[in-house]
């Protein structure tokens, strides 16, 4: 019954990976996915994260039972006080509602489906280009998607203009998708100015913020900076989505921890909103699971762990920026490399979006097998002083041929 399915084609991203493991080659580097590796090029376990998993295993009264629909209430509050702050008056006056979810992916997939089925106007606006996922998560969860401009190729730099335009000319309550910070895959973020800018026009038009904070303490090194435009959003007492990931700045990839919160106006509404949120999770996956959320509560409510974790997460950016260093260093001084390689240390987190085109990747791949996505990003994390050069020779020689 099944003769006639036809073969999907592979995920852009993940699909990467998947090319790479199949590769025999003893040169081949993965800079597709973004997760970070060692200079060793080796996946992290933090150290935090094995000291807290330690405690946990200790606590003999710890038992297997399902969590609530919502998650483990302690790292739903510690989520909600991570991205909007300890002073949030929004949490002070319990006027959110937060609920652990699988990571980013499933917090914006909740969050999709509550505005499918509680909000008036279901487009949201997705920035041109974001995270490639995005697109399905919010058209397969009811929305109807809609692009605003956000990067310019021409300067490599954020297209303000064409995105304040675009805002303007969305219908009025239409969603809007920002990234907190280290937006992906460009690197290339707004000022606070420009952050104020948006917030006014947005408020202005009534759009809803639905932020994706993917990356908080991977772009400025702070957990609080980079949650700055999140806390301008709801600093105004207006509605606000944010969706958590601590896959990366706690390297819990695999676990799939992160949290929706919706910010609301008051605490009957949030408390009304969040009983919506459990019919919404309770078909589709019952209820999270147990480890990695535990793991996050233990860290963030331990000041000890908590600032052992803000000096490894400061670690793992400090690593990334100083292989964007090397990075341009090695195309700056090499004789006859074309181009102005500058956006390389001027954008911000984990990608550099280089600028190669589809055809170019593909040449690097197959010439020097280096796997990255096909729109030209890579991920800064996947890189190591040693294999810095391979990746110079190879952007060298496609831009060259
Ligand atoms: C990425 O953009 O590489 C990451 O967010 C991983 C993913 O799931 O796509």
């Amino acid at each position: 019954v099944f003769a006639n399915v036809v073969r999907a084609p592979e995920d852009p991203i993940l699909g990467v990976t998947v090319a790479y493991n199949k590769d025999p080659s003893p040169i081949k580097l993965n800079l597709g996915v973004g997760a970070y590796r060692t200079e060793e090029g080796k996946p992290l376990v933090l150290n935090v994260v094995r000291k807290a998993e330690q405690l946990l295993v200790n606590d003999r009264s710890r038992v297997k039972e399902y969590l609530p629909i919502t998650g483990l209430a302690d790292f739903n509050k510690l989520s909600a006080k991570l991205i909007f702050g300890a002073e949030s008056p929004a949490i002070q006056e319990n006027r959110v509602a937060t609920v652990q979810c699988l990571s980013g992916t499933g917090s914006l997939r909740v969050g999709a489906e509550f505005l499918g089925r509680h909000y008036h106007q279901r487009t949201i606006y997705i920035p041109q280009p974001t995270w490639g996922n995005h697109i399905k998560v919010f058209a397969l969860g009811g929305l109807s998607v809609k692009y605003y401009r956000y990067y310019d190729p021409a300067t490599r730099g954020l297209h303000f203009q064409g995105l304040l335009e675009d805002l303007s000319a969305a219908p009025s309550g239409a969603i809007v998708l920002l990234h907190a910070c280290a937006h992906n895959p460009t690197g290339v973020d707004p000022t606070l100015e420009q952050w104020e800018q948006i917030r006014k026009l947005m408020r202005s038009k009534a759009l809803l913020p639905f932020f994706d904070s993917a990356y908080q303490g991977f772009a400025s090194g702070s957990l609080d900076g980079d949650a700055q435009p999140v806390r301008m959003f709801v600093a105004d007492g207006g509605e606000c989505f944010a969706a958590q990931s601590y896959a990366k700045n706690m390297g819990l990839y695999g676990e799939r921890v992160g949290a929706l919160s919706i910010v609301c106006k008051t605490s009957d509404v949030a408390s009304r909103v969040e009983s919506q949120l459990k019919l919404v999770i309770r078909p589709m996956y019952s209820n999270p699971p147990i480890h990695g959320a535990s793991i996050v509560a233990t860290i963030l409510k331990d000041r000890e762990l908590y600032n052992e974790w803000t000096i490894e997460l400061k670690a793992m950016a400090d690593r990334i920026i100083s292989m964007r260093q090397q990075l341009f260093d090695a195309l700056r001084t090499r004789a006859g490399t074309p181009g102005d390689w500058s956006h390389i240390i001027k954008q911000i987190g984990m990608f550099t979006f280089t600028g190669l085109n589809t055809e170019q990747v593909a040449f690097m791949t197959k010439e020097y097998h280096i796997y990255m996505t096909s729109d030209g990003r890579i991920s800064m994390a996947g890189l190591s002083s040693r294999t810095v050069p391979h990746l110079a020779d190879a952007i060298h020689a496609a831009v060259t041929r």
